[in-house]
């Protein structure tokens, strides 16, 4: 009997593991049955985005964390798939930073092409998951939300690839119970329109920080105050935004920091990342960590130490992102066709040890992307990925960050040489600060100023 593989989601991760199954087929390999269980409507996870927020029509937690008007926070080209280029979905080169509705388009694009969308049960989120030793294999058990059915299925093989950007984390500082005003996780932030002309507090430092306040700026909040619990972003910022220690209370609407400072705000936006949850697994089988570079457990970042049988996608810390989960997806594949054997699990324990000591000596960003960029070229070795020049994609994020720190609010009017195709990208017709129209068509639409942006600009 054919061997079953069952993947959970179908975001990035998951697809990547469906296109690398359809490309062995495609090469004569022989290939088991894979089926993959989405909770949403489509694929594309994160990228997929929605307007709700807490519990959708079926009382499921909502798993969208984006929002309206978000712009990829780093160049394409360093996520570009090698086996389908931005080139070959779009027909010509385009832009380097685009709009979320774009990367969907593009995601989508290359697992339409190989024609898996069959394999995928949408509306069907995975409830739990149990490994028998005597018979070897997992039962799954999924809900047909739809139909409103439970049904449990046996699977040789399970590829965990649910996402650990959608739980929010969420603190509690002293007062938030009395705040006269609104206080929201990142999670569930939608549109920056919402804060126009009201000052808003940030607590965190990290992506998400960053980015829901420059949101908030480019769409006329009156002020923004983000607030460190580590150490400060420390971009040149616009004059209406300042940092500040950790938040220590609230009382009713104002805000008092670690500096004995305080500001009055109208809205707290909660920017403090996301768990690592998996209410679908037993304790053996579930890994355990914060949102870190080297996760343990995880032989070549991707099989479970403990049962073999079992592979995580994507649960990395991530710089590197569609283009790993490829190296990733290719090589739990590989694993699962008995083409990569497995050391024991004593070797795979200390190979895991080395990485994480090397993790725990990266001092900054720029030190992390080096590292992940070795772990990717590793993987990338051992598989017939299309083999890219890791380093040029690590120097192009080289270049990303100096833009940054020359101008947060313009790094996103650079271009760069696609490292996939050779060829230079076109800057966007429009600077992203008077960009406020994020839709596919206003982005690839080369010839025309952002009609949106000058109504928006004539409004104000
Ligand atoms: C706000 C935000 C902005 C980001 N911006 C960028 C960016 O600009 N560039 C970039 O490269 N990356 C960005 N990322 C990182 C993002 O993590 C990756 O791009 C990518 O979406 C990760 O893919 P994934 O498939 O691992 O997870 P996800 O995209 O989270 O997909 C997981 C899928 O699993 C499904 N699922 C979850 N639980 C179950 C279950 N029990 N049963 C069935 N299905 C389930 C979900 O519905 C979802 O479709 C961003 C992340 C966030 C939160
Ligand atoms: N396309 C885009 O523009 C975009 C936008 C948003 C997010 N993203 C992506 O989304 C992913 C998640 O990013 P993220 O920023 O949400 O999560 P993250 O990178 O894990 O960062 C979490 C942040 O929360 C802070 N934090 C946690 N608990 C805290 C507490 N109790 N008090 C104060 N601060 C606390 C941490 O502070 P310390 O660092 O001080 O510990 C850190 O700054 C990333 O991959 C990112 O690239 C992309």
């Amino acid at each position: 009997m054919k061997k079953r593989v069952a993947v959970i989601g179908a975001g990035p991760s998951g697809t990547a593991v469906l296109r690398a199954f359809q490309s062995a087929a495609a090469k004569g390999a022989e290939i088991p049955e894979i089926v993959c269980y989405e909770k949403q409507d489509d694929w594309g996870g994160l990228w997929n985005y929605s307007w709700r927020t807490g519990l959708d029509e079926f009382g499921e937690p909502v798993h969208c964390s984006m929002y309206r008007y978000l712009w990829s926070n780093g160049p394409k080209e360093c996520l570009e798939f090698a086996d389908y280029t931005f080139d070959e979905h779009f027909g010509r080169p385009i832009a380097s930073y685009p709009p979320r509705a774009v990367l969907w388009d593009y995601i989508k694009g290359r697992v339409e092409k190989a024609g898996v969308r069959g394999w995928v049960r949408f509306r069907t989120p995975v409830r739990e998951i149990e490994y028998s030793e005597k018979t070897g294999k997992f039962t799954v058990t999924a809900h047909d939300l739809v139909n409103d059915k439970l049904g449990s299925e046996e699977f040789d093989h399970v590829v965990v690839a649910s996402g650990h950007f959608s739980v929010p984390n969420v603190p509690e500082f002293p007062g938030f119970k009395t705040f006269n005003g609104r206080i929201l996780h990142s999670h569930d932030f939608r549109d920056a329109v919402e804060f126009k002309g009201k000052d808003i507090l940030i607590i965190g430092r990290s992506y998400s920080a960053e980015d829901v306040g420059s949101q908030c700026y480019k769409y006329g909040a009156k002020s923004i105050t983000s607030s460190y619990r580590s150490r400060p972003m420390g971009f040149k910022w616009p004059a209406n935004w300042e940092e500040k220690p950790l938040l220590q209370r609230v009382e009713n609407k104002t805000a008092h920091f670690a500096d004995g400072s305080s500001k009055d705000v109208d809205a707290i936006i909660l920017c403090t990342g996301y768990l690592h949850h998996f209410p679908f697994l037993p304790d053996s089988l579930r890994l355990k960590t914060a949102n870190r570079m080297w996760p343990l457990d995880l032989y070549r970042g991707v099989v479970w130490e403990a049962n073999p049988k079992l592979h995580y996608i994507g649960m990395q810390d991530q710089f590197y992102t569609f283009n790993m989960f490829d190296a990733q997806a290719w090589y739990a594949r590989d694993v699962i066709l008995g083409r990569q054997k497995l050391p024991a699990l004593e070797e795979m324990k200390k190979h895991s040890a080395a990485w994480r000591a090397r993790e725990e000596t990266l001092a900054d960003a720029e030190a992390c992307i080096w590292f992940q960029g070795d772990y990717v070229k590793e993987l990338i070795d051992l598989t017939d990925y299309p083999s890219f020049d890791v380093e040029a994609v690590n120097q192009t994020f080289m270049e990303w960050e100096h833009h940054k720190a020359e101008n947060i609010m313009g790094f996103r009017d650079n271009a760069y040489k696609s490292i996939m195709t050779g060829k230079m990208s076109p800057k966007h017709h429009t600077p992203w600060l008077k960009a406020m129209d994020d839709s596919l068509e206003s982005y690839l639409n080369e010839s025309r100023a952002d009609e949106a942006a000058k109504s928006y600009a004539k409004a104000k």
